[in-house]
């Protein structure tokens, strides 16, 4: 038996970030993501920059990636990469990318599931780290760009969709109300930060009428969308007027809509750990009302790092650590999957 540290390479490039960890035994030794400012004038991921604009960053995120860790290549063990689901020609570029590292090094590959790897994100430690990690089963909210979902997870692979978005992701709600504000992509962490300043009772927005488990968000846009309509033609400064009033009532709408499901989840399975993941869980407001939830109901509430919330390698990483672990590797001819399920 060697006593080298099993030594994985992690590559995300499923949206708008190109990044790349390494984990040592388990532990986070770097995680460098590069973003992409170029989608900001056009109000939105554009697919087709997104994947030229991977194809420039990845060589140098990789490349900083390693050094950060203070290892060398050679030492690596495996390379896991995102296969999906995300957009096609941004996943091409990682996954091309870990097949030929794969082979140059002589090494196995692993294909990772993004929102598993959102979720398992609550997994990652760093050196002399001391965490408590959520115990099986337990209750994930995932909320992000393309994601809206409540899932059971069960074991790090044995993960149960309960309940999802029949429409728009909640962090898909927060950018396009935003853009309907005025406001530059992305949107939600901008909301979050001028709701800090206003009153999330200002305004009232109507929550949807959908099955037990299920979510929708397209109504909510829609509805902003007609009442600023109607108020711009009163005032035509009515949106700058109520910048922070406008964004804090939106967030509590959406937080309200969230956390009411995910509460009912936890109780209808009989399961007292709670976790989020994804970009949204990011947000200032969500967490606080996550908080006194499960302070009032005497739960327990897992909630990531920020740099761990919005995509980044160090979760597919850890993903691909415990798949090592496994011996699940892929072969050569993998590719991308954009609508990837669990
Ligand atoms: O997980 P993620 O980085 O990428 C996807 O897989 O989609 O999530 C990005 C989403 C965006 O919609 C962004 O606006 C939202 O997460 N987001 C937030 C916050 N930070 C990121 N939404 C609300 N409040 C935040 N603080
Ligand atoms: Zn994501």
């Amino acid at each position: 038996m060697s006593n080298n540290p099993t030594i994985i390479l992690g590559i995300e490039s499923s949206c708008d970030d190109t990044s790349a960890a390494i984990i040592s035994d388990g532990v986070l030794l770097s995680n460098v993501t590069a973003g992409q400012a170029v989608h900001t004038k056009y109000g939105g991921v554009v697919p087709e920059l997104a994947s030229r604009a991977h194809q420039s960053n990845i060589v140098p995120v990789i490349d900083a990636a390693i050094k950060d860790a203070g290892i060398d290549k050679k030492d690596i063990s495996a390379v896991a990469f995102t296969q999906g689901p995300g957009l096609l020609g941004s996943l091409l570029v990682g996954v091309s990318f870990a097949k030929g590292f794969a082979l140059a090094n002589n090494i196995p590959l692993i294909s990772v599931n993004h929102m598993q790897g959102h979720i398992l994100a609550h997994f990652i430690r760093k050196k002399d780290e001391e965490k408590k990690l959520p115990e099986f089963p337990f209750i994930c909210l995932t909320v992000s760009g393309g994601h809206t979902q409540i899932v059971k997870v069960n074991d790090y692979f044995d993960m149960e969709i309960i309940g999802e978005t029949i429409d728009d992701a909640a962090g898909e709600a927060f950018d396009k109300i935003a853009k309907i504000m005025g406001l530059p992509y992305p949107g939600g962490p901008l909301i979050d930060k001028l709701a800090k300043e206003g009153n999330p009772k200002a305004f009232d927005f109507p929550k949807p009428k959908v099955g037990e488990f299920e979510f929708s968000f397209s109504g909510l846009k829609t509805s902003i969308l007609y009442f600023l309509r109607k108020e711009l033609q009163k005032n035509p400064d009515f949106i700058n007027q109520n910048k922070a009033d406008l964004a804090a009532s939106v967030q509590h709408t959406i937080v309200e809509i969230l956390v009411e499901k995910v509460m009912h989840a936890a109780q209808k399975f009989n399961i007292n750990q709670i976790a989020i993941a994804g970009g949204v869980s990011a947000n200032s407001g969500l967490r606080e009302a996550l908080t006194k939830e499960v302070h009032n109901r005497q739960l327990e509430l897992f909630i990531p790092p920020f740099e761990y919330c919005t995509d980044n390698a160090a979760m597919i990483a850890i993903t691909g650590y415990f798949k090592y672990k496994k011996g699940e590797f892929c072969s050569q001819s993998v590719t991308p999957n954009a609508r990837m399920k669990f």
